[in-house]
């Protein structure tokens, strides 16, 4: 059976939620799914937009049968080559022969290399900035958007319904019960969180390019943003565009306080949760706790790009960073965080070198200080040192409060 739904009275919602998959990319874990979108538009010509991931070939192509109703396929708009959103090309061609795929040449090699199709000329379109594809009264325009999050996205501009076909800007993690639109749901309760972990995981690393697209839509006059991912958003546009903003200008949401501590005995961990306590006691009420060991490098990332600033707890491991510890940091890096403001708890029974060490992969972050000094422990934080933590979360906060 069918399972689409219309976003307007000509254009369906013909994508489908994985909730089976149980990490996306094979690395980050999705326990609320994820959904792969793609649409259908009927007019005089037909177009779909994006297939889905290959896991989806039965379900997507029910729905698009249902949707053409015996029409024929005229055109496939690929708006991006992940295979989660490209795998079903060769079977949609297999399907619709005379389909005509429109892409950019950078969507046409790249299908050279994921497939073995050989499609004549005449039915590939090769489409550049601002060039535009009439299907009767929808009027498709395309504009590049390298690197958000491959060099081959592009996304679609519809004119007469003023709708943004997004690609991978503005997806989410997180399948779709069913509500596909964003004012159906409670976004900020039970989605925020994903997208922002999608954002600064997937995308995170291309806040220049996401920004030069932010750019171009904002020159558009955007009823309706419809990306590959998660809902679509009909209203409060400029909410979810200005998390987009922050996110790719890698400014914080909220001043407050992540504390990412890594712990071997519960000695560091003690540390961290003492903080804690002192922090929420003097007001700070943006606050939030994790364990490096037990918490996906995903989240904490995703924490990190919330939050203004970031308290790292460790020990001293092999003379250097304890390993998640260090695993962290180096995605804070390929993910390109920067503008935060970072204090340090460090351990080691016999020579505490972490905190030397994390501060130095701190400051190959743009952009990002360390308070100084330090809490340094050897082995434990002794009642005896309660004054130093003092002054060590008197100088958190006042960083937070200026
Ligand atoms: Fe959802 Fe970059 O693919």
């Amino acid at each position: 059976m069918q399972c689409t739904r219309k976003i307007t009275d000509s254009i369906y919602w013909v994508g489908v939620n994985d909730r089976r998959l149980n990490l996306f990319e094979n690395i980050f874990p999705i326990p609320k799914g994820v959904s792969y979108n793609a649409y259908l538009i009927t007019d005089e010509k037909t177009a779909l937009l994006d297939t889905v991931d290959g896991d989806g070939k039965r379900p997507f192509f029910e729905n698009i049968r249902y949707v053409l109703d015996g029409r024929k396929l005229d055109y496939l708009i690929v708006n991006h080559m992940e295979p989660d959103h490209c795998a079903n090309i060769e079977n949609l061609i297999r399907l619709y022969p005379e389909v005509t795929i429109v892409g950019n040449s950078k969507t046409f090699q790249m299908i050279d290399q994921f497939f073995d199709i050989s499609l004549p000329e005449t039915q590939k379109i090769v489409v550049k900035e601002k060039d535009s594809l009439s299907l009767g009264r929808h009027e498709l325009h395309f504009y590049m958007a390298p690197m958000v999050h491959w060099p081959e996205v592009m996304v679609t501009y519809e004119v007469s319904e003023k709708i943004l076909f997004s690609a991978d800007a503005f997806g989410t993690f997180g399948a779709l019960d069913g509500r596909i639109f964003a004012d159906e749901m409670d976004f900020d309760r039970d989605m925020l969180d994903e997208a922002r972990r999608y954002y600064a995981n997937i995308v995170g690393k291309y806040g220049a390019q996401v920004q030069a697209l932010l750019k171009k839509a904002a020159a558009l006059d955007i009823r309706m943003l419809c990306p590959l991912h998660g809902p679509v958003w009909r209203e409060n546009l400029d909410y979810f565009i200005g998390k987009y903003d922050l996110w790719s200008r890698y400014e914080p949401e909220v001043p407050g306080v992540v504390i990412m501590y890594a712990s071997m005995y519960g000695n560091t961990e003690n540390a961290a949760n003492a903080l804690a306590m002192m922090l929420a006691e003097d007001g700070i009420r943006n606050l939030a706790v994790y364990d490096v060991s037990t918490t996906h490098v995903s989240e904490l990332i995703s924490e990190a790009f919330k939050y203004s600033h970031i308290v790292l707890a460790a020990p001293t491991y092999n003379g250097g960073i304890y390993p998640v510890m260090a695993n962290l940091l180096h995605d804070m890096k390929a993910l390109n965080l920067s503008n935060r403001r970072f204090a340090l708890m460090e351990n080691g029974t016999w020579a505490p070198m972490c905190g030397k060490n994390i501060k130095s992969m701190i400051e190959d972050l743009k952009n990002c200080t360390v308070i100084e000094p330090m809490f340094s422990m050897k082995s434990a934080a002794k009642t005896s040192r309660i004054g130093e933590l003092t002054d060590f979360k008197e100088a958190v906060k006042a960083s937070v409060k200026a």
